[in-house]
């Protein structure tokens, strides 16, 4: 094959750059690469065999290998690495030329580099790309946003390589600017409070006495109802596997102490700035801060008397526990989606929340049946603005809820922390109150700061002297 000839350029050639550059070999797109590492280098040459794709060291010898306007894609750490990348590429592409970052890059980053590249006439675009090593070997759910004529330029081979459910491809256009990435923030932060309220549970009927094989069993028959999720399934998976000496199993020689690399971080702190309530996400990102005090934790176990969990027994049913999950994903979902069509408007995104809805069953981290449903919700209902006002999904949380209300009472009963359990009632009483008591935040707010209140009898702005014997 001549040098000039490839159609894709990938950057940044590890295990998921690598298995995302062989899926779209799969699928007959001709790829060049390129690594500052030789041994990727050769590992991805090696792997080649007589498929039209090429791995190269320099960087010159990469882009003029492709056909152009070219297209490439950079698989490299999110931050610094990224612009350092983009400043190499930058004297050696010519107008039209699109770069895209598949990276797991934070959105306000990404429209500065759209902005900045646009003003040489290049294209850069945000794209999501979840599903792990497997997922960008076999299909991922692809998440693309930026320029609509540069998508067009790559919908065809992104329809090709993303997985696909019912044969409809795991990827759509999620809109203009960074909306590709906000997306896949949006569902990192969903993963967060999905894996959070799968942990609690864990933790409940750990605390209850199940074993690791009953843990199995239980995980792997919630799988099979409307749990069946991606994450329920590796949960079940992870409860019997042992670890090197077959003695034991692997999950209770894990520390328990949650890294992340800050995407749902990210979503934390953009919910207060737009802002939007997302409860169980919030939670979910302070708990992985609080496992993370594993010191701090440990000393304070010991110093702290009364009653803890081991003292006081988590008295549930499994079915409860069950219901309760399955009320606490609706309302995980439920506070993402809100957000993401929040920031769509105020960033002007145009997402289309039923399309968001449709590429997540398959490929992605956050893919589950429950899925399927709220495709049809929002299919139906483009303007909703929460799926919890969904007639069915309402029944369907009205039925669930008194179980969640007493699995989040046996956890506190025992002394056992469900955050992002308790965080869902939470959200969901407040968003079905007619009243809330942030009157007297207002009052408070205007006796201490003079920040004036509205009132419900009459229109307009209001300041009172409060007593002002209060010194
Ligand atoms: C995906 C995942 C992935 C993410 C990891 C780790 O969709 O494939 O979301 O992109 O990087 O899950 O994230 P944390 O380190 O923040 O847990």
């Amino acid at each position: 094959m001549s040098e000039t000839q490839y159609n894709f350029g990938m950057i940044g050639l590890g295990t998921m750059g690598c298995n995302l550059v062989l899926n779209m070999s799969d699928k007959n797109f001709t790829v060049a690469g390129y690594d500052k590492d030789p041994a990727k280098v050769d590992a991805l040459n090696n792997l080649a065999g007589s498929r039209p794709l090429k791995a190269f060291s320099d960087i010159s010898t990469f882009t003029n290998s492709l056909s152009t306007p070219r297209v490439i894609m950079l698989l490299v750490p999110a931050g610094p690495i990224v612009d350092a990348v983009i400043k190499e590429l930058r004297p050696l592409l010519t107008a039209e030329d699109v770069i895209i970052d598949c990276g797991n890059s934070h959105f306000i980053d990404t429209q500065l580099r759209i902005d900045n590249l646009s003003k040489e006439g290049l294209h850069f675009m945000g794209i999501g790309v979840s599903g792990g090593e497997t997922g960008a070997r076999f299909g991922p759910s692809i998440m693309p946003g930026g320029d609509k004529a540069a998508y067009q330029r790559i919908a065809p081979m992104l329809d090709a390589i993303s997985a696909k459910v019912e044969g409809v491809p795991c990827t759509a256009y999620m809109g203009t600017g960074a909306a590709g990435h906000y997306v896949k923030m949006v569902h990192n932060g969903i993963e967060y409070a999905l894996m959070q309220l799968i942990s609690e549970a864990y933790h409940l009927l750990k605390h209850a006495g199940r074993s690791n094989k009953e843990l199995h069993d239980i995980f792997t028959r919630w799988n099979k109802g409307v749990l069946r999720s991606f994450l329920m399934e590796i949960t079940a998976a992870i409860f019997e596997q042992p670890d090197e000496s077959g003695a034991e199993m692997l999950i209770d020689k894990i520390k328990d102490t949650a890294h992340q690399k800050g995407t749902g971080a990210w979503m934390s702190q953009d919910a207060m700035k737009i802002p939007a309530p997302i409860a169980a996400i919030d939670a979910a990102v302070s708990q992985r801060i609080l496992s993370s005090l594993k010191e701090e934790r440990v000393a304070a176990a010991g110093s702290i008397s009364g009653a803890t969990a081991k003292d006081m027994p988590a008295r549930f049913e499994e079915s409860a526990l069950e219901n309760a999950l399955h009320a606490a994903f609706i309302i995980t979902y439920a506070q993402g989606l809100a957000m993401l069509q929040k920031a769509s408007d105020s960033y002007k995104y145009g997402v289309n929340i039923a399309t968001v809805s449709t590429i997540w069953r398959g490929g992605c981290i956050i893919r589950a049946g429950l899925l399927e449903g709220i495709t049809e919700v929002f299919d139906k209902d483009p303007g909703l603005t929460n799926l919890m006002l969904d007639p069915a999904q309402k029944n369907t949380l009205e039925s669930l809820l008194p179980a969640m209300r007493s699995i989040v009472q046996s956890g506190i009963g025992a002394a056992i922390p469900l955050p992002s359990f308790s965080s869902c009632i939470h959200y969901y009483d407040s968003y079905h109150s007619a009243w809330l008591p942030a009157n007297l935040v207002q009052a408070q707010r205007d006796f201490f700061g003079a920040h004036t209140y509205e009132r419900t009898d009459k229109p307009g702005t209001f300041h009172t002297n409060w007593n002002e014997t209060i010194q």
